[in-house]
């Protein structure tokens, strides 16, 4: 790929789990990766810059950095920068509902506003929110994650009416269980419940998500916009 084809691909919470292979698989692509991580060193072989989305500031910080490596606009932004609190909804404190929404919803939310004013001027641009099967199918537990999960649906649908005349997408990428440090905590039951539910009977690799919003990015899906794209094995089918 010739450098003027290359893309500034920035992927939120890429030192592990999904966004790692994101990232890993833009870099293979040839595209201009950076990452964002918290704490300790960037993944070998990666670029990164500190960014904690709860934090305007933070986020606003780690675009400026990853602009100057890059020595222009983001092109691909990945809000894939998540967690859980998982609890029953009678026991589920106001900490756990806020951090859940302020890190999924408004993290995303805080990545898109910084990212489009660069895309604007390029007049081009891929907004891709990582979401979960669990936004739009529910589950017992996890209120708040869903909730913060199926608002990233109506942010990406409202950022494609506002932004889809511009050449900029915002799409949701849905996985189902994937095989990551965040399902790898889940009791040995529960993760046999789920299985039964999955017609393709098994749990996805993160590499399996990646190769989706690659797709995303890529030129052939400039008209897909404000769309939710399931990588889920058939778990949320017709929701
Ligand atoms: N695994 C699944 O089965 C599954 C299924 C559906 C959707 N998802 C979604 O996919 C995304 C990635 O999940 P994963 O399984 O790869 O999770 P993971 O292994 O737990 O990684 C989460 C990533 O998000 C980062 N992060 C969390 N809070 C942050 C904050 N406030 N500011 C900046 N970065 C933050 C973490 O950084 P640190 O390393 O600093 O903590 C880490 O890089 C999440 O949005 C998740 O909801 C996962």
């Amino acid at each position: 790929m010739d450098s003027s084809e290359q893309r500034n691909v920035l992927v939120t919470g890429g030192n592990r789990g999904i966004g790692l292979a994101i990232a890993r698989a833009f870099e293979a692509a040839g595209d201009r990766v950076v990452i964002t991580y918290r704490s300790g060193e960037p993944p070998e072989g990666l670029t990164g810059v500190k960014a904690e989305v709860t934090d305007s500031a933070s986020v606003d910080n780690a675009f400026t950095e990853a602009e100057k490596i890059f020595g222009g606009p983001v092109d691909v932004v990945v809000a894939n920068a998540g967690i859980t609190r998982d609890t029953l909804l009678m026991r589920m404190s106001d900490e756990d509902f806020d951090a859940v929404i302020d890190t999924n919803l408004a993290g995303a939310f805080r990545c898109a506003r910084r990212a489009v004013t660069g895309m604007i001027r390029k007049r081009r641009g891929r907004i891709i929110l990582i979401s979960s099967v669990v936004g739009l199918y529910g589950s017992p537990g996890q209120t708040n994650y869903a909730a913060s999960k199926s608002g990233l649906v109506g942010l990406a649908r409202s950022i494609s009416r506002e932004l889809g005349g511009r050449g900029i997408t915002a799409n949701v990428v849905a996985p189902g269980f994937i095989d990551t440090e965040m399902t790898a905590v889940l009791p040995e039951e529960q993760k046999k419940a789920y299985l039964a539910t999955i017609p393709a009977g098994r749990f996805a690799t993160p590499e399996e998500v990646a190769a989706v919003v690659r797709f995303i990015a890529s030129d052939e899906a400039a008209y897909i916009t404000g769309a939710v794209i399931p990588v889920d094995g058939g778990l949320g089918m017709g929701h």
